[in-house]
């Protein structure tokens, strides 16, 4: 069945496709395919019959008072049919929901006269079927952002400059002393209610509530600290052996809770459903509570009813705290901090592409964010920020601190952090902020706060002796989940804070930041308007579709360098190539494109346009000529910063000239790189004829080829996905007008993220029909590239 059938969640729109069940707009076929077989669609999918089947069960109860309780009311409906669930309305006690385990009993509650239950006379009545819809989070509810946004933008205006406008943010949007109250209170009141539970534990705040950066309505990060009650624990076991009274017999205090859980084996998991009961069950105003252990550190989410606050309370967080410190004490050594922090983190919400605004994927979280802003600021010439290793060596003895084995050692106060010699406005730095991530290579670097500097992604890359383990059974060495953007945690090493993010979201960051650096270089945004006009801040913070133009469409397609899944072998050929990897994993880019162009899809390309690598050539042309000079320029921006010797920081990202290209790019051995020298890329444009459309229906071919077996993902087997299109053109009758089209492969990075892009010029599309296969492309070609990579055919 197709996945565009009259009751199917998809519906075709005049822009393509949309999901009503996730309310997501898709623009081809293949994203709808992906869509559908996604996280988000399968969940909610999931969700929805779970609810359905939960409404076909039960009936609604009114009538009760608050004095009825859940279990009167399951006692008094079992005579109907055994009752799997009654949930009683919290608030006022007046209704409740009664759920059976079989569906007849609802029948025979709905055919009883009358209702009595302790003198009350109760009425009973079906579900009401609701249509299941995913309901945006009030909080980021794009239609709540513009009101904000519109009151915002007049304050913005009247103001003399955008630096003024930057301390704005942080004076409009920051943590009022009232609401930090309020949350000191939260916070007493849950430590009063689980000292009762976890004799001398303790909770802890961490997070934008405590790290300055916090804005209204931010969440309330808890972490709570159970060492000391293990020791209480451990304590009372010992006195029971001995003394052998007023405890159980395995040595646990009768009456508290912790006779239901020996601390010291109990999976966080257990813990935590032990802390979402007490939650719920002891603490007024607390409701929505729930355990999400799939988290990497797992955490009991909770809603504070009357100050309208998320929480998460998570286990063994020292590290959250410590880093918590961490940005407190850079908030206090460099006062342009925090400015930045309030605007780029609003831009970036604006934007949808950070904080957790509904349905649009994985986005940086606002620790990430804040990471980048100061990874940024270390980078300024001069720094703004000194590097986590320096600050390690302003720290003293006493301040020495080492959690879970990595070293979290910096000064406690301010003061021991000399002041920078960067006199830069708050309005260069904002503008600075988008050149240095508009141009960044991501892909072929790993950021570290530690040593302020980005470092090769090679160097990251899983080796043979990972698999080692050391005498005390840990793994040898630990590393970061790589992935399109790598963002080392400044303490945590093996951790990538932004090791959610994928391809698309990473796009749209660097997109955004590319727009931003523009307009940045406008006068627009760095004088007031005299004549009212939106100016500086107030346009660049503008969400999405405000302030747009309309751009020619252009046929490209990125291959991003992917070095999370390179296969073992490609990774070490590279590792091997050292400055000449890039050129390498071009070569094998480009042969794989021309093996999915011909050998899968059957184009046939112009004889005399073959492409190849040859020794030496003279003949490329002229921008490959130079993009083959700034790869290996932009290597060298990347790993020629030695380990002692300190550059000038602003290179870093930044833009080189493309002239200095190979003639000043040095190997490690002071020689010029042979590999650079001789892979100089000859690759005229592919000319592409296709006779067929072997892009339509390929799902229903690939279903039949694969029979009984399980259907493998479209682009992941090359001889099927061969068959297919040859499937297709034996059925299909030959285009009346062939499609002609250039494709031009050329390699970008260095200056920007590590990809390779395809352009295509369609020459002949008499039928109308080259959009259609250019989205079947750039979903397809991609794919493809990956697959043979991995098999090592390219
Ligand atoms: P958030 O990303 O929620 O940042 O992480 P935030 O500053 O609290 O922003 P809000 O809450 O979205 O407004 C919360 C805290 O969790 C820890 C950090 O201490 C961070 O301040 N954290 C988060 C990590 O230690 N590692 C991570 O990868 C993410």
């Amino acid at each position: 069945m197709s996945a565009v059938s009259p009751d199917s969640d998809i519906q075709t729109t005049s822009r393509g496709f949309s999901c009503k069940l996730c309310n997501v707009n898709l623009p081809n076929l293949p994203s709808v395919d992906q869509h559908v077989k996604g996280r988000k669609h399968q969940t909610l999918s999931a969700v929805r019959s779970t609810r359905k089947s939960h409404e076909e069960r039960s009936v609604f109860v009114s009538g009760i008072k608050p004095e009825i309780s859940q279990t009167d009311l399951t006692e008094y409906f079992q005579q109907f049919g055994a009752v799997s669930d009654v949930i009683v309305d919290k608030d006022k006690g007046v209704y409740a929901i009664v759920q059976f385990n079989e569906t007849e009993s609802i029948q025979a509650a709905l055919s009883c006269v009358e209702h009595q239950l302790k003198g009350l006379k109760l009425k009973v009545k079906p579900r009401e079927k609701k249509e299941f819809k995913l309901i945006p989070k009030k909080k980021n509810d794009p239609q709540n952002l513009q009101q904000i946004f519109d009151r915002l933008k007049p304050e913005l205006c009247q103001l003399p400059s955008v630096d003024a406008q930057m301390k704005f943010m942080v004076e409009r949007f920051q943590l009022g002393e009232n609401e930090k109250k309020a949350r000191g209170l939260v916070v007493q009141l849950l430590q009063e209610v689980f000292v009762e539970f976890f004799p001398d534990s303790q909770i802890l705040l961490f997070g934008s509530s405590v790290n300055t950066f916090g804005v209204h309505s931010c969440d309330l990060d808890l972490f709570l600290d159970l060492e000391n009650t293990k020791k209480f624990q451990a304590r009372a076991k010992t006195a029971t052996e001995q003394a052998g009274e007023g405890m159980s017999d395995d040595g646990r205090s009768e009456d508290s809770i912790l006779s239901d859980i020996d601390l010291s084996t109990a999976s966080s998991a257990e813990v935590l459903e032990l802390v979402a009961t007490i939650l719920k069950r002891c603490v007024p105003s607390v409701h929505k509570v729930h355990v999400v252990s799939s988290a990497r550190l797992p955490v009991v989410k909770y809603h504070h009813r009357e100050l309208n606050l998320q929480g998460d309370i998570t286990l063994n967080n020292r590290l959250g705290v410590r880093n918590t410190r961490f940005l407190q004490l850079l908030s206090g050594v460099e006062e342009r901090l925090r400015p930045l922090v309030f605007t780029i983190r609003y831009w970036a919400k604006q934007k949808q592409l950070a904080g957790n605004p509904s349905g649009a994927g994985p986005l940086l979280n606002n620790y990430a964010l804040t990471l980048l802003i100061i990874f940024y600021l270390q980078n300024c010439e001069p720094p703004v920020l000194p590097t986590v290793d320096q600050l390690r060596d302003m720290a003293c003895e006493e301040e020495e601190c080492v959690i879970e084995g990595w070293n979290c050692t910096f000064p406690s106060q301010p003061i021991a952090v000399p002041p920078s010699k960067n006199t830069q406005d708050l309005c260069s730095l904002l503008a600075g902020f988008f050149s240095f991530y508009a141009q960044f290579d991501f892909a072929s670097s790993v950021i570290s706060l530690r040593e302020g500097r980005p470092l090769p992604v090679n160097n990251f890359l899983p080796q043979e002796k990972d698999d080692e383990t050391t005498q005390e059974g840990k793994p040898n060495q630990q590393r970061p989940k790589l992935g399109p953007l790598n963002l080392l945690d400044p303490f945590e090493l093996s951790h990538n804070v932004a090791g959610n993010l994928n391809e698309r979201s990473l796009r749209s960051f660097q997109k955004e930041c590319q727009e931003a650096e523009k307009y940045c270089r406008s006068l627009r945004y760095q004088r007031k308007s005299t004549k009212g006009k939106t100016w500086g801040l107030a346009r660049l913070l503008s969400p999405p579709g405000e302030v747009q133009q309309a751009k020619p469409e252009q046929f490209v397609i990125s291959i991003p360098f992917k070095s999370e899944s390179l296969p073992e072998k490609l990774s070490k050929e590279l590792q091997l190539a050292g400055e000449g990897s890039r050129l390498l994993w071009f070569q094998k880019v480009c042969s794989a494109v021309e093996a999915v162009l011909t050998a899968v899809l059957r184009c046939h390309l112009l004889p005399s346009t073959a492409a190849g690598f040859s020794e030496n050539s003279a003949t490329g042309a002229e921008d490959m000529d130079t993009t083959a000079s700034s790869l290996n320029d932009s290597n060298q921006s990347v790993e020629s910063k030695g380990d002692s010797s300190p550059q000038p920081a602003a290179a870093v990202g930044a833009k080189r000239p493309l002239s200095s290209g190979s003639d000043s790019s040095v190997s490690p051995h002071g020689k010029k790189p042979r590999l650079a020298r001789r892979w100089r890329p000859e690759f005229p444009p592919w000319m592409c004829v296709q006779k067929h459309t072997v892009w339509l229906g390929r799902r229903k071919v690939r279903r039949e080829l694969m029979k009984d077996t399980d259907c493998r993902p479209e682009g992941s087997c090359m001889e099927l996905e061969s068959q297919v299109s040859a499937s297709i053109a034996e059925r299909e009758p030959e285009l009346k007008e062939p499609l002609e089209f250039k494709v031009c492969p050329q390699m970008v990075g260095g200056t920007e993220n590590t990809r390779v892009l395809l352009k295509l010029e369609p020459s002949s599309d008499q039928a109308g029909i080259f959009h259609d296969f250019f989205h079947f492309l750039e979903e397809f070609v991609p794919k493809m590239v990956e697959t043979l990579l991995e098999k090592g055919t390219a």
